[in-house]
C-alpha cells in the first residue's frame, strides 16, 4: 500500500520553510501532493498560476513530490485523490490555534481524514509568506526567505535591478 499526504497551502509564495517540509515529508511518504489553493474570493499577492509555477519549479528535483491546485473544500479535495492524511507544518507555538480549528472543522467534515503537522528546521521559523511579500512589495532582497526558482521567478517579474544583479553574479 503507497502511503500518500497531501500538503495544502496558499503558498503565496512558497518559502524556504514550506520546501523544508517538503523534504521532510518527502522522506517519510511514499508520495507528497502540494495542493494549492484556488480562491477567487481570497486575494492573494500571486496568482494561482504564478504560485503553481513558483512550486512545481521549486521542487522538480524532488521525485516522489507532485504539484496540483484545488477550489472548494480540501476534504473534498483530499477525497477526490483518495488520500487520508493532510499535512501541515507549525513553526511556533502562535501557529497552533489556527492550526488546530482547521484540523477539527476538517475532522468533522471528514471524521478518516487526519491531519499530521511537521516542524520546519528552527532557522526558517521566523520566514512567513506574508513577510516576504512585504520585503518583496518594497524592493528588497529575498534569497534568503525563498528558494532560487521562486526569488528567479519574482526576480523576473519585477525586473527590479538590485535583485537582477544579485541573480546574475
Ligand atoms: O497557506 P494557508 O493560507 O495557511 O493555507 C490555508 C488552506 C488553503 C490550507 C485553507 O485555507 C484551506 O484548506 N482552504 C480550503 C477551504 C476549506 O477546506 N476550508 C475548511 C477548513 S477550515
Amino acid at each position: 500500500m503507497r502511503h500518500t499526504a497531501i500538503y495544502p497551502g496558499s503558498f503565496d509564495p512558497l518559502t524556504l520553510g514550506h520546501l523544508d517540509l517538503i523534504e521532510r515529508a518527502a522522506h517519510i511518504f511514499d508520495e507528497v501532493i502540494v495542493a494549492v489553493g484556488v480562491n477567487s474570493r481570497k486575494q492573494t499577492f500571486f496568482s494561482a498560476a504564478e504560485r503553481l509555477e513558483m512550486v512545481k519549479a521549486s521542487v522538480k528535483s524532488i521525485k516522489n513530490v507532485k504539484v496540483d491546485s484545488f477550489g472548494g473544500l480540501l476534504v473534498d479535495y483530499a477525497r477526490s485523490k483518495k488520500v487520508h492524511v493532510l499535512l501541515r507544518g507549525l513553526r511556533a507555538f502562535s501557529d497552533f490555534e489556527y492550526e488546530f480549528q482547521m484540523a477539527l472543522a476538517n475532522r468533522k467534515l471528514a471524521p478518516g481524514i487526519e491531519a499530521i503537522f511537521l516542524m520546519p528546521k528552527e532557522t526558517h521559523s521566523y520566514i512567513s509568506s506574508s513577510t516576504v511579500r512585504e520585503i518583496v512589495d518594497r524592493g528588497g532582497d529575498i534569497s534568503q526567505f525563498v528558494p532560487p526558482p521562486v526569488k528567479k521567478f519574482i526576480v523576473k517579474k519585477y525586473s527590479v535591478p538590485r535583485f537582477r544583479a544579485k541573480c546574475d553574479s
